[in-house]
């Protein structure tokens, strides 16, 4: 049995000091001192930026009034300056798909890295971009390259993954098809927000070497690879210092190091001072100015720990980033294709995207595809078959429509296939409106309706400022407000009865953002009070047909989206023998389990790796029933899979596939398309053998890194522990075979040439994915056992070969050396290895450097 008890390397015993250690003139000292007040580059430009003439000339124009108002936000955007023809950045999130009202829901980030697709996903960047423009922003909050440190990781869904190189493919195609439409991408969160536990203050500590070996890539080749117009800092502290007024970090790694020119934003909150944080390097304070208010500005220019020279430096970043978007005034605009909200070609790339993201784990005895012809009966099963999941939080999109598993099974399979669905368990994320007719207004039982009554302020004192009848609550009002009202700030309270029709036991559900509570017959019910994004809090209640309940709900608003809804559903028992029954006397039986946004979420993480509610029984109950089952697992991050995984004939793990989910599924089911997706994370088979299993959540307010160069399978592979299935897996419906294998040594700008054949020897077009990993061989005990360095997707038709080459940049056999504060190659032998996921890897050949 592997223990996880990982001792911290001696070498690395004081990661605390490494991690503030990011400016390397810090680093004489064992603990170097606290980041100084003003920036290293107060006596000289910050960093030698390009000077756009245009940018300069408008940059001399500005009022030093109106610089100050231009670095600090509005919500979602900058204030620009009418006078000069300067617009605003309007801003919207990112990263599944354009918020802001309903847009194209795309699958999860995660399930485009297992695509490994960069061309796929950069023409999911692409209408994105589109999507972003039609609804009249510029700026898209995303991506998001944090890695999946922990399964727990409530974002894990918005992330790319465990691996620093297939994030950075990734990421850096999302932002060239993001940008190549006019809008900025932000790359985000900067830097290691791996948690959401404590997220807005954690300290991360962790080493210099894991900064820049695992965490910094993607974010580095965003900037340098794609020109990434803008840069959002994350809410945790680093080493102690919050994240946006971090010198090191900001200033010296980003800007000075990486040669960053276009903008730093906050996160949403994420600023805690005035002078500290713009010296540090931030530029722009997001959502409002709460200490880049004028006032503290002002404050800071005239006691000099800010300088007009960096206020300068910040504003000619926000000009760069709308003169790289052709926006200023006298630029010609980019000629640029029209943008739409889900026209038909985004629905085709959707599509094809949520099929790449499918990984088949699982096929014994290739009960996979289903024959249709020979389906008289199919049973979809599952509380998550029914709709189309996706993470929560600011990541969570309203689309435009949805193809749920069930829904696409049901179109692909026709009328002459009996579709039978179970939901299996009870799901209280998906309660029943509650209708007009349960409810009445107060003295009135024979209208329909609530009471609601609006007031400015959030403690609902003073007269209302209007009353109306509503017949159900269900809005989403995202930045605005109901008619009357302030954009934020207010509150509205209902009134009335609620009256069952029929006699049991039922849950009540409020969904709101931000505060909601629910009293009935003057017992507080459901209490879903606070700040927080919409946010579902049930309470379950004995309700008799036909007597009323005097029913009041309180909601409240104070800034950003809002949103409120009332559900219910009354509980059934018999949900559990219902699947039963359906898998029963099926031909074949399709179980869609996961998460929701309930579980997966910005601002939580997950609390179980197991599947969540009464899904591992469902699970249990239905293989025993039907021998012939599909289990599709619907999660942005692993889950233990290890209980019913022996049972299970055929798994796929298919994220949160999107809006044309359904579609993408019954695609594969049925074998249209072979599926091609690979692990862009390890399943473990126990949370006990994860590298941060003694790290997480941390403790006393900060997280030790003290895995440092072991996340994910770096770990599995060096340690040799056995994962449920290792990084790189997925099988297809055909089979390739991987011949005439070479290494070619550097050319002259050293560069390896990895070469191969590759065959299609099944009778399926499919695609394979050609892994090259770098064992070091001598040069660095501490290095992890083998790193992806390189990966190459080909699709083949049946019985067609291609030659493949595969380039390892010289930097692929660097590390991160802390004597020179940069990546060096050392001397000696290194394995190139050639495969198929981190545990496939045939086909070897060692290299010497001198
Ligand atoms: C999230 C960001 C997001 C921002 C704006 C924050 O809470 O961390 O990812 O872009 O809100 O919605």
């Amino acid at each position: 049995m592997q223990t996880t008890a990982l001792m911290p390397s001696p070498r690395f015993a004081s990661a605390a000091c490494l991690a503030l250690s990011l400016c390397p003139a810090a680093c004489s000292s064992s603990f170097p001192a606290p980041p100084p007040p003003v920036a290293p580059c107060s006596d000289g430009p910050c960093l030698k930026p390009s000077h756009v003439p245009l940018v300069d000339s408008l940059l001399a124009q500005l009022t030093l009034e109106e610089k100050l108002l231009l670095v600090a936000g509005t919500g979602f955007d900058t204030r620009g300056v009418e006078r000069l023809g300067i617009p605003k950045l309007s801003m919207t999130d990112g990263p599944v798909g354009v918020r802001n009202g309903a847009a194209t829901a795309f699958p999860a980030p995660v399930a485009l890295a297992a695509s490994f697709d960069p061309e796929l996903v950069q023409r999911v960047g692409a209408a994105l971009g589109r999507e972003t423009r039609a609804k009249g922003k510029s700026v898209l909050l995303a991506p998001c390259v944090n890695l999946q440190r922990t399964p727990q990781g409530g974002r894990n869904f918005e992330s790319f993954g465990e691996d620093p190189w297939l994030a950075s493919r990734i990421a850096t195609s999302y932002i060239r098809g993001v940008q190549s439409e006019g809008v900025a991408a932000t790359v985000k969160h900067f830097a290691i927000n791996n948690q959401e536990t404590e997220r807005m203050t954690v300290s991360v500590e962790v080493s210099e070497r894991a900064l820049h070996e695992l965490y910094f890539p993607a974010f580095k080749a965003a900037v340098q690879e794609a020109g990434v117009l803008a840069v959002m800092c994350s809410y945790n502290r680093i080493g102690g210092t919050y994240a946006c007024e971090h010198p090191g970090l900001l200033g010296d790694t980003l800007k000075q190091r990486w040669g960053f020119e276009g903008l730093v934003m906050s996160d949403w909150g994420a600023t805690h001072s005035t002078a500290a944080a713009a010296s540090a390097g931030l530029d722009l304070e997001m959502p409002t100015g709460e200490y880049f208010s004028v006032e503290k500005l002002h404050s800071a220019l005239d006691d000099h720990s800010l300088n007009l020279q960096r206020l300068d430096d910040m504003v000619r970043r926000q000009l760069r980033v709308l003169h790289g978007l052709h926006l200023l005034p006298g630029q010609t605009p980019s000629r640029l294709s029209p943008a739409q909200v889900d026209p038909p070609e985004h629905r085709a790339i959707n599509r094809q995207a949520s099929r790449e993201g499918l990984v088949l784990l699982k096929n014994t005895g290739s009960l996979l595809p289903l024959e249709a012809k020979q389906l008289k009966r199919v049973a979809v099963i599952g509380p998550r078959a029914a709709y189309v999941e996706g993470g929560g939080g600011s990541a969570l999109v309203k689309p435009t429509y949805r193809v749920s598993p069930l829904d696409g099974l049901r179109e692909a399979l026709g009328s002459s296939v009996v579709v039978d669905y179970a939901p299996g368990e009870f799901s209280a994320e998906h309660l029943d409106l509650v209708p007009a007719t349960a409810l009445a207004p107060p003295g009135k039982p024979t209208e329909q309706g609530l009471l609601a009554q609006y007031y400015t302020g959030i403690d609902f004192s003073g007269t209302s400022v209007k009353s109306e009848l509503v017949s159900s609550l269900d809005w989403r009002w995202d930045l605005g407000s109901p008619d009357g009202l302030p954009a934020d700030q207010w509150s509205i309270r209902f009134t009335g009865t609620l009256t069952a029709p029929t006699t049991g036991r039922y849950i009540l559900g409020l969904n709101s953002d931000d505060g909601s509570r629910l009293w009935l017959d003057g017992k507080l019910l459901v209490d879903n009070w606070g700040g927080h994004p919409m946010t579902l809090k049930t309470a379950e209640v004995e309700l008799k047909a036909g007597v009323p309940h005097e029913l009041r709900i309180d909601y409240y608003e104070t800034i950003l989206g809002a949103g409120l809804s009332f559900g219910w559903q009354r509980i059934d028992n018999n949900l559990l023998d219902q699947a039963r029954k359906a898998a029963r006397s099926a031909d074949a039986s399709i179980i869609v389990v996961g998460d929701t946004e309930r579980e997966e979420s910005e601002g939580i993480d997950r609390s179980s790796l197991l599947l969540p509610g009464n899904q591992e029984a469902l699970l249990q109950a239905v293989l025993a029933e039907n021998p012939r089952t599909i289990v599709v697992v619907a999660t942005g991050a692993p889950v233990l899979m290890g209980a019913w995984l022996p049972k299970a004939p055929a798994v796929i793990q298919s994220w949160f596939g999107g809006q044309e989910f359904g579609h993408a599924l019954a695609d594969v089911l049925l074998g249209t398309v072979s599926p091609s997706g690979k692990l862009p994370v390890t399943l473990p088979k126990r949370w006990e053998d994860c590298p941060a299993f003694d790290n997480f959540p941390g403790s006393g307010g900060s997280v030790r890194y003290d895995e440092e160069l072991l996340m994910g399978y770096r770990f599995f592979d060096t340690r040799k522990v056995e994962p449920e299935y290792p990084f790189g897996f997925g099988l297809t419906y055909s089979r390739f075979e991987i011949s005439d294998f070479s290494v070619l040594p550097s050319d002259t700008e050293g560069n390896v040439s990895v070469s191969c054949s590759l065959r299609n020897a099944g009778s399926k077009r499919a695609a394979e994915v050609l892994q090259v990993y770098v064992h070091d061989a001598q040069s660095d005990r501490h290095r992890p056992e083998q790193e992806l360095k390189a990966f190459a997707r080909q699709e083949l038709e049946a019985g067609e070969s291609k030659r493949v080459t595969l380039r390892l940049a010289p930097s692929a056999f660097a590390r991160y050396d802390l004597a020179s504060h940069d990546f060096v190659r050392g001397a000696g032998a290194y394995e190139v290895r050639l495969g198929t996921s981190s545990r496939e890897l045939p086909h070897r050949s060692t290299l010497r450097f001198p």
